[in-house]
């Protein structure tokens, strides 16, 4: 089953001769529950993308379907929901709050929404990612790949639809990457949760189920 479908999506920046397509043209479908690589070099439009699936910027032209919601009928606020109740996000460079704990962190989004996680599956995710004895940790005390295991479970915690994550070891070192990366893994697959992750890391990308390589806007293969 696909969980996000993408058609003819289309996306230019600027005009005339210093136009910019950086989507031109893209269909692509995310099965369920995968775990998927989008490689591709810099500027190909792989974050254009990823933004686009996540409701945080809205197309040109062409559709976006995920979970069954079409973003293209949405307004802004609506959009906001949209992201809240059905995406995970994880950056590159962890976007934690730094006055706020570990855990103040992690449920911080459900907070929004006035929710409170599964006690059950917040054991489980803490237990995973090696953050139970962090609790109470602010995130400067946390080394990069501590901080990125943070953001992970606070992208986890909410069970999305799907988690969209973009170049999240991309400020680690290679070794701390492949630790928060098999990790990251371990829990997409015993949780099945779907995955769209960016990478310029070839060797990590082979970690997917599958790999979609970007060039120029579209997708080759
Ligand atoms: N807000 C914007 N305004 C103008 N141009 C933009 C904007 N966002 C992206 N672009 C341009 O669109 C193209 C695609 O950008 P995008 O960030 O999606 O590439 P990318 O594949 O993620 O690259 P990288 O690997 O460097 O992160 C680039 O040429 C970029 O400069
Ligand atoms: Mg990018």
């Amino acid at each position: 089953m696909d969980i996000v479908t993408v058609h003819n999506l289309k996306k230019y920046f600027g005009k005339g001769e210093n136009q910019v397509k950086a989507l031109d043209g893209v269909d692509l479908t995310v099965e369920k529950g995968k775990f998927t690589a989008v490689i591709g070099a810099s500027g190909s439009g792989k974050t254009t993308l990823l933004n686009m699936i996540g409701g945080l910027d809205t197309p040109d032209e062409g559709e976006v379907v995920v979970d069954g919601v079409n973003l293209s009928g949405l307004k802004e606020k609506e959009l906001a929901v949209f992201r809240r109740s059905k995406v995970g996000f994880v950056y590159q460079n962890f976007n934690l709050v730094p006055t706020l704990t570990v855990k103040e962190n992690i449920l911080f989004p459900l907070s929004l929404s006035g929710s409170t996680p599964d006690p059950v599956f917040w054991e489980e995710i803490v237990e995973l990612l090696h953050l139970k004895e962090r609790m109470n940790a602010f995130p400067g005390q946390l080394s990069g790949g501590g901080q990125q295991r943070v953001a992970i479970a606070r992208a986890l915690i909410s069970k999305p639809a799907i988690v969209l994550a973009d170049e999240p070891t991309g400020n680690l070192d290679s070794r701390s990457g492949q630790n928060v990366l098999g990790l990251l893994k371990m829990s997409v697959e015993t949780y099945h949760q779907t995955l769209v992750m960016i990478t310029h890391n070839l060797e990590l990308a082979q970690m997917a189920d599958r790999v979609v390589r970007m060039e120029d806007g579209r997708i080759r293969g």
